[in-house]
């Protein structure tokens, strides 16, 4: 092992920091995988992807980041933490209709819309940055995860991640079964798929205070 290699006790400690998922609900969030998952997406990278890649050798990991900064730099953990099993997506946050949803949220590159998910660990986007973009994860990816996929949900201590669980629960009523909940996480099974789409203009309004920011923003340098 060279000096720049992160050792296996060092992946698990991270999970600790502040930003990322924590021992406990990493835990128990693979805990509820079966041995026969064989695509995990995640929605936020981190610590967590590394330590899914080195748990889960048999299984592809999608990471979805928003963050050019935090693509490069999580790239260079896997690079270093020498798995093979992960990809990160730079994935940068825009608005767009997705299975008949509107929504600002991670922009999927094309090659990822046909993978089957066996698992779903919700952990980005960052919450304050981008409201109700991580409600909007479950309904862009729901039609590809399988009957039986395990999609977790962290943070649920916050507010907003109450909603986006009771919205999901109207919204997917008969399709998501809750199997786990703590302050902090939540855990759904997909138990039948009906297909179904729609358009959420909560998605939407929740951008619009920041799309107005922006518009007076331009307005007022152009007035300069
Ligand atoms: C809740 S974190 C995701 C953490 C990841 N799932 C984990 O448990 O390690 C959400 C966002 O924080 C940012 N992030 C990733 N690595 C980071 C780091 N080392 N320090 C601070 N922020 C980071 C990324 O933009 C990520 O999408």
């Amino acid at each position: 092992m060279t000096d720049q290699e992160i050792t296996k006790q060092e992946m698990t400690q991270n999970l600790d920091a502040p930003w990322a998922i924590g021992k406990e609900n990493y835990s128990i969030f693979t805990m509820h995988l079966s041995n026969k998952v064989k695509n995990i997406f995640e929605a936020g990278s981190g610590y967590s992807t590394i330590n899914l890649a080195a748990d889960f050798p048999n299984c592809q990991i999608t990471s979805l980041e928003e963050s050019l900064e935090y693509t490069n730099k999580n790239r260079n953990l896997l690079t270093k933490s020498e798995v093979k099993n992960a990809n990160i997506y730079y994935c940068p946050i825009s608005v767009q209709l997705l299975n008949g949803v509107w929504a600002r949220t991670y922009k999927v590159p094309d090659e990822l819309k046909r993978t089957e998910i066996d698992a779903l660990l919700i952990d980005g986007p960052t919450e304050r940055r981008y409201p109700g973009a991580r409600e909007a994860v479950l309904y862009f990816l729901f039609p590809q995860c399988k009957v039986g996929a395990i999609i977790a949900l962290d943070d649920f201590h916050r507010q907003t991640a109450k909603l986006a669980v009771k919205r999901w629960q109207t919204r997917h009523k008969d399709e998501l079964k809750q199997v786990f909940s703590s302050n902090t996480l939540v855990i759904f099974e997909k138990v039948a798929s009906k297909g179904k789409s729609g358009i959420y203009p909560h998605l939407i309004l929740v951008t619009l205070p920041k799309q107005l920011k922006n518009l007076l923003r331009k307005f007022l340098s152009l007035m300069k």
